[in-house]
């Protein structure tokens, strides 16, 4: 059976401005495994970009974290895009978080 991921993104630390900070893309539950993550800063894909090994849970769908480390500025605008066999076409998450 295939399975939609379901993705979540955020700072792992409270956003400040012009403070080191580090942006996830974490993406669970999908089945099968193949998939591609894109961490992206105003539209362009990031550099410097680490991702956690494939990882499956008991449920045998899988997971994975995307994550760079980044220095909010106040404008730039972060989003992760997602391509996985159940979706149509790329699903991009904007970072929807003040700061
Ligand atoms: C991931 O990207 C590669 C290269 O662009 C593409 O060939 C492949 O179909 C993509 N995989 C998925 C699951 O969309």
């Amino acid at each position: 059976t295939q399975k939609a991921p379901s993705v979540q993104v955020y700072f792992r630390h409270p956003a400040e401005k012009g403070k080191e900070n580090t942006f996830h893309c974490y993406a669970e539950s999908f089945h099968p495994p193949k998939i591609n993550i894109t961490l992206l800063k105003n539209g362009i894909p990031m550099e410097n970009v680490q991702q956690s090994d494939l990882s499956f849970k008991k449920d045998w769908t899988f997971e994975r974290l995307v994550y760079a480390k980044v220095i909010p500025d106040g404008k730039a605008e972060f989003a992760c895009k997602v391509e996985h066999i159940t979706l149509p076409q790329p699903m991009i998450y904007k970072l929807d978080q003040e700061y």
